[in-house]
């Protein structure tokens, strides 16, 4: 009797089990791998950017934090770019043009310079043979100097990308990107 009992219970638990396993068994299943989608939506978060660095556009936190710091660097960038690139001559309307006299020292003349014309296309338009060679501030083929002192007081460039600050106020200037600001004496063909 005490044995009928006994694996009548051993019979019910083992049941019990199996019906348990397959019923957790064959409900189970895998959760889909989000994990790139993700990482996708991480990555149209990054900003575009112009430069050429792997890893600014990767996918992730590492290149998302390299991105973000690229984005501040080329913010920075253009700050200087406008710094650099001077004043704009076109934007000088004609009621604001003024002219100056400026003293060729070595072509032993004076001429009138409008505040939108460079010192070597003033020169050139008197037929002088003033040296050049870029015409956009890139080199030192053009250079000039004023001579009573800064040149700051004097000119101011629409782009120079050849003379240090302490240059320009020794008196150096670039005379392709130079427009005159006020009456001086120029030396031309003098660089530092
Ligand atoms: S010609 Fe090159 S900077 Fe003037």
């Amino acid at each position: 009797m005490v044995d009928v009992l006994g694996l009548g219970l051993g019979l019910t638990l083992v049941l019990i089990v199996v019906a348990l396993h397959y019923s957790e068994g064959t409900e189970w299943r895998a959760p889909d791998d989000i994990s790139q989608e993700v990482l996708e939506r991480r990555a149209e978060t990054v900003p575009e950017t112009d430069f050429p660095e792997p890893m600014n556009r990767s996918i992730g936190g590492g290149g998302g934090a390299v991105a973000v710091g690229g984005g501040g660097a080329e913010g920075e960038l253009e700050g200087d770019d406008e710094e650099e690139s001077g004043f704009d001559p076109a934007a000088i309307s004609d009621d604001e043009v003024e002219y100056y006299d400026v003293e060729f020292a070595n072509e032993g003349e004076t001429i009138e310079v409008a505040n939108n014309e460079t010192l070597l296309d003033a020169g050139e338009d008197e037929g002088w043979d003033l040296p050049y060679a870029c015409r956009q501030g890139q080199c030192l083929s053009c250079g000039g100097k004023v001579q009573d002192g800064d040149a700051t007081e004097y000119v101011r460039h629409s782009n120079n990308e050849t003379l240090a600050e302490d240059e320009v106020e020794k008196g150096y200037v670039l005379t392709c990107t130079a427009y005159p600001t006020d009456d001086f004496t120029l030396e031309t063909n003098e660089t530092p």
